[in-house]
């Protein structure tokens, strides 16, 4: 038998105690022994849970789990990088136990020295559940395609952020529309600050740029932004250039060095990651043996992540054990790079302008001192109000087109703020 203790009972947690209680004789027979929930930590012990747990003890303190006898695994369902979710994962790792989390702000954050202590201590840190719900996308790195150099991986890694901007595109509604939208669908947290701002998404692409490269997580090194100032007249103006706009999370070794980045891009339609729609994730991995590799599928949700995290008992249960970022704790790089020195890529801009003469010449006029050069430009409109101008560039450096960006925004006759989004290839 394998006892587990788990910390959270909310939408994954109680996903995760249906999932061992529903299935429980299909997993003991897959896992090679029965797997049973010996205690349980929550916040609250009145209220109501979707999941029934006869005979499992409750415990007041989580991080009592980290001792609890019985417990083979302490499964870490709470949330935080730091507070009781990190003093539990680093109590379970030096009292013998296994460590299985769907936290990607703790992973992100303190996975280096978590995988360490879990190698050191001889046990198993996983954390599938952490990135991408019900996509098995850290097995599919760590172990299927461990044999592939990969170049870059890109990830629709939030499925509210999805959903917003897919009915933004697909609807016309507003950022504020869609966002109430997905909140009464269920998408968005209460408070969708880390969902709509990208710290979500850069907690994941942190996560898979160290298991793609062997680098430490490292968000801080990330160039983060989020959806919020995205207007319905940006999607229409990308669907104009055969384009839709996806959050991404992006993250690409060149000459050694690690680019990781999220916001809002331009991606061509002809790109698969273009047809991710709704509250959908997806991951598109290149290796040099396997080629492109995309998975998609439920991001989010009390079930899917459920099925992530039983899928890491289950590996615990038959005595697979393996480095948690692919190679061992020791051996992660510090790989990685400012935004400022990111290669060079194309860009959309557009601009609200005031419609006079000589506007789109003192514009251009700025490109040029940052040798950023126009592909295409279209204004159609004619106002006594601002019209909208949209440009493309050719490629350009991350930090020549921040400069120019910054010089445009200060002129007079530009209205607002520009929107500044790169052209994924
Ligand atoms: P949730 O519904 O808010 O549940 C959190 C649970 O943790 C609740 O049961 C809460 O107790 C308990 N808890 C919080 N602080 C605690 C403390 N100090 N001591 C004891 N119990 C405590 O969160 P969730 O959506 O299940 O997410 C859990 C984790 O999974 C997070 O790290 C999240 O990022 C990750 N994740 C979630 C999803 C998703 O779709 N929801 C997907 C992937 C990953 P009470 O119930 O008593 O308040
Ligand atoms: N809030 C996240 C999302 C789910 O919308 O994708 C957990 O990763």
């Amino acid at each position: 038998m394998l006892g587990i203790a788990i910390a959270g009972l909310g939408n994954v947690g109680s996903g995760v105690a249906r999932l061992l209680s529903n299935q429980a004789e299909l997993i003991a027979q897959r896992a090679g022994r029965p797997v049973t929930i010996k205690a349980v930590s929550v916040r609250n012990k009145k209220k109501r849970r979707d999941c029934e747990l006869p005979g499992v003890e409750w415990i007041d303190d989580p991080r009592a789990l980290a001792k609890l006898p019985g417990a083979d695994v302490v499964v870490e369902l709470m949330g935080g990088a730091e507070g009781a979710a990190r003093e539990l994962a680093e109590l379970a790792l030096n009292n013998g136990k296994h460590f299985v989390t769907a936290n990607k702000a703790l992973i992100a954050t303190h996975g280096a020295s978590l995988a360490r202590a879990a190698e050191k201590n001889k046990l198993q840190l996983s954390f599938e559940a952490a990135v991408a719900g019900g996509i098995p996308v850290i097995k599919t790195m760590r172990e299927a395609l461990a044999g592939n150099d990969v170049t870059v991986v890109r990830g629709i890694l939030n499925g509210t952020c999805n959903y917003i901007l897919t009915r933004m595109e697909l609807a016309g509604l507003s950022f504020d529309e869609a966002l109430r939208e997905a909140q009464e669908k269920g998408y968005a947290e209460a408070d969708p600050a880390a969902d709509i701002d990208g710290h979500d998404t850069a907690h994941k692409t942190a996560i898979l740029a160290a298991l793609a490269f062997g680098a430490e997580p490292d968000v801080k090194t990330i160039a983060i932004e989020g959806i919020r100032r995205l207007t319905p007249r940006d999607l229409q103006f990308a669907d104009e250039l055969s384009c839709r706009v996806r959050l991404l999370g992006v993250a690409r070794l060149a000459d050694g060095k690690l680019e990781q980045r999220v916001g809002p891009a331009l991606v061509p339609k002809s790109l698969p990651l273009a047809q991710v729609a709704g509250a959908l994730n997806a991951v598109l991995i290149r290796g040099d043996f396997a080629g492109d590799l995309m998975l998609q599928g439920l991001g989010a949700g009390g079930e899917p992540t459920a099925s992530s995290v039983v899928s890491d008992i289950i590996d615990i249960a038959r005595g697979i054990f393996v480095p948690a970022f692919g190679v061992p704790g020791s051996k992660l790089k510090k790989l990685h790079l400012a935004a400022e020195a990111h290669a060079a890529q194309r860009y959309f801009m557009r601009l609200l302008v005031a419609d006079q003469p000589g506007v789109v010449a003192d514009i251009s006029a700025i490109l040029r001192d940052e040798h950023i050069s126009i592909e295409s430009l279209i204004q159609r409109a004619r106002s006594t109000e601002s019209v909208p101008v949209v440009m493309t560039t050719h490629e350009a450096s991350a930090d020549a087109m921040k400069r120019a960006t910054a010089k445009i925004a200060r002129l007079k006759t530009v209205t607002e703020p520009p929107c500044l989004l790169p052209i994924e290839e």
